[in-house]
């Protein structure tokens, strides 16, 4: 039923499918009888339990409209966002691209999302029906704030949402946000995750359990930046790596009608270069820095080819798109 829903979606454009999806998802997350994670190989990551290790990516379900819906279709996890301080409509449309040739996306949606304050709202109603499903929330900065003020917004963004999630990530490496990715430099990347720690000092010291947070790096980083985030990670400035957003490279679909669209690819033409930049941090980074491993994966074998490379979790989005809710389950009953 919900894979015959998702052919006519393809019929439409992206956008307006996309709509279509999410409240079909939530109406999905409202029927009746209980939601719980698919049966798996759990995993302790974070002080938390997984139920099983696969997960929606961000950007899917940016303003957390169905959350149960997608904890329904057994994830173990579900990353909500980019969620910013205030709400925004991002880029103008068209602003998401299919590309099936390659089972491929490119977007350039730029944090489109109803602010933290609903997004916490939502969650709020979400929590009691989640029997065991982890929920993620990414946060970013406003389009208005200026790239020197971002920590306030990623500050204010943790803050808001703080008794809401299972776990933060920083998003620093959106390619449709100008300025973002500058943030993945070392001496930004130290003044960020020192905001964030305060952040959970002031919270624990509040009486709130401590929810860690990972940063989110692009697949577009040379071995050198990924070895000096590395040299970070491994201090301790943050709890945890999600790797890897969308890619600015064409290469993999040049000649595509599609190709030159300005944004971040993403899919199939990833899995190369989001598997070796999971590799080469998962070679310098100790076990206390837990990595979430997400980029074009589409099959059992390369979900299970990302957590041989070091991942101890794997997400999907634009396979997910694709191949709709069987993937979800294929991967959870195998990895
Ligand atoms: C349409 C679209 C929107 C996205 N929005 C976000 C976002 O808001 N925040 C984020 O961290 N990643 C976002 N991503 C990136 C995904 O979370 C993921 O890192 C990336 O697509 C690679 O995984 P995939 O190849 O399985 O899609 C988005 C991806 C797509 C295709």
């Amino acid at each position: 039923m919900i894979d015959l829903a998702r052919k006519a979606l393809f019929a439409l454009d992206p956008e307006t499918a996309h709509h279509l999806a999410i409240s079909g998802m939530s109406m999905y997350g409202q029927l009746p009888g209980s939601v719980r994670p698919g049966a798996g190989r759990s995993v302790r990551v974070f002080g938390r339990e997984f139920a099983n290790p696969v997960g929606l990516a961000a950007g899917l379900d940016k303003s957390a409209e169905a959350v149960l819906g997608f904890a329904r279709l057994g994830f173990g996890f579900v990353e909500i966002g980019t969620v910013t301080p205030k709400a925004q409509p991002g880029n103008p449309k068209p602003r998401m691209f299919r590309l099936p040739e390659h089972d491929a996306i490119i977007n350039r949606m730029g944090f489109n999302n109803d602010g933290a304050d609903a997004v916490a709202r939502r969650l709020a109603r979400a929590r009691p029906s989640l029997n065991g499903t982890i929920v993620g929330v990414n946060i970013g900065k406003n389009k208005v704030t200026p790239v020197e003020n971002a920590l306030q917004d990623y500050v204010s963004a943790m803050r808001t949402l703080y008794t809401h999630a299972d776990y933060f990530v920083a998003n620093l490496s959106s390619p449709n946000t100008p300025g973002l990715r500058s943030l993945q430099s070392v001496q930004e990347l130290d003044r960020l995750c020192a905001a964030l720690r305060e952040v959970q000092n002031d919270m624990t010291a509040a009486g709130h359990p401590l929810v860690p947070f990972c940063i989110k790096v692009a697949p577009d980083l040379s071995d050198t930046d990924i070895d000096a985030i590395s040299e970070r990670l491994s201090d301790g400035i943050a709890d945890g790596l999600v790797a890897t957003n969308t890619t600015l490279e064409r290469a993999p679909v040049a000649g595509h009608r599609h190709a030159e669209q300005a944004g971040g690819l993403s899919g199939a033409p990833v899995t190369g270069r989001a598997l070796a930049t999971v590799a080469r941090f998962a070679n310098r980074l100790p076990d206390s820095v837990p990595i979430i491993g997400v980029g074009g994966i589409g099959s059992v074998a390369q979900a299970q080819a990302m957590l041989d490379a070091g991942a101890v979790l794997v997400q999907i989005y634009t396979a997910f798109i694709y191949q709709g809710p069987k993937l979800v389950r294929q991967l959870v009953g195998a990895v």
